[in-house]
């Protein structure tokens, strides 16, 4: 296992500890911690606190700072860590202090992270058996991760498993023409009104015959009904024809 020293962080005026997440500058060159202490910002690269020393999840790289273990977030894999670091958008505190129901969980390798960060539960939906078996592995040590494996069309089914736990925030990263209407749907049975939507919105899969620009227009008119649209982030270079739309229920 590869240590990178703490000593690569330091610049000439030391280590900056920020209180809130708002005092966040984009180029910062500072490693910090957020109020809550569980994810470091070094410019691009994002970490968060392993929540078991010297596991790896999906093969990333570890690094000690502080005294603290950290598991670097890749942006390659992880359409909200590509969010992160193309945007300060992202609430992290609502990350922490939230119920997130997040659809398209796949293995957990973005659930993980979020695992490390949040202090509530996870809902964490997928259809594959396949992805659904690692997931549920994860969820035997990370306790905040609930699985459901279903379809997430299968939206009553969703709400049910869910119970009463007031969902705070939803992540959805299921590519497919049927994006729109899933959200739409998820909002009408299952959010309360101000809920923040994290939306990664594969544009190539629900047209390909016309430009991206109109295509996501087009989505965006559909979404207003239902939504105020917060901020539109594109995830290029990471994920081609992806965007990030920041949702939030009327
Ligand atoms: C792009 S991958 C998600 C990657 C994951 N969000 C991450 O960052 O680690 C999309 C996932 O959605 C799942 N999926 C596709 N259709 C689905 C559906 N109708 N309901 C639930 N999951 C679905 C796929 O099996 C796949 O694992």
């Amino acid at each position: 296992m590869k240590k990178i020293k703490c000593n690569n962080f330091k610049n000439s005026k030391g280590y900056k500890v920020s209180k809130n997440f708002k005092n966040f500058k984009k180029d910062d060159l500072n490693a910090f911690f957020n109020s809550n202490e569980l994810f470091i910002r070094k410019g691009k690269n994002i970490y968060t606190k392993n929540m078991f020393k010297s596991v790896k999840v999906y093969g990333e790289r570890l690094f000690y700072f502080k005294g603290f273990e950290f598991r670097e977030w890749n942006p390659y894999k992880s359409k909200l860590c590509a969010s992160i670091v193309k945007s300060d958008f992202i609430d992290f505190d609502l990350l922490s202090n939230s119920n997130i129901l997040y659809l398209g969980a796949s293995c957990g390798t973005t659930v993980s992270h979020i695992s490390d960060l949040n202090y509530k539960k996870i809902f964490s939906v997928e259809i594959s058996y396949e992805m659904g078996i690692q997931l549920v592995g994860l969820s035997r040590t990370r306790k905040n991760i609930f699985p459901i494996i279903e379809d997430a069309r299968n939206v009553l089914n969703i709400k049910k498993l869910i119970g009463s736990n007031r969902i705070g925030l939803v992540i959805l990263d299921i590519p497919g023409k049927f994006q729109v209407d899933l959200i739409n749907d998820i909002a009408i049975h299952i959010l309360k009104k101000h809920t923040i939507i994290y939306f990664s919105i594969k544009l190539s899969s629900i047209n390909s015959s016309k430009s991206l620009r109109e295509i996501l227009n087009i989505e965006l008119v559909k979404l207003k009904e239902i939504f105020d649209i917060k901020n539109i982030i594109s995830l290029e270079p990471f994920e081609k024809n992806h965007y990030m739309l920041i949702l939030r229920k009327k």
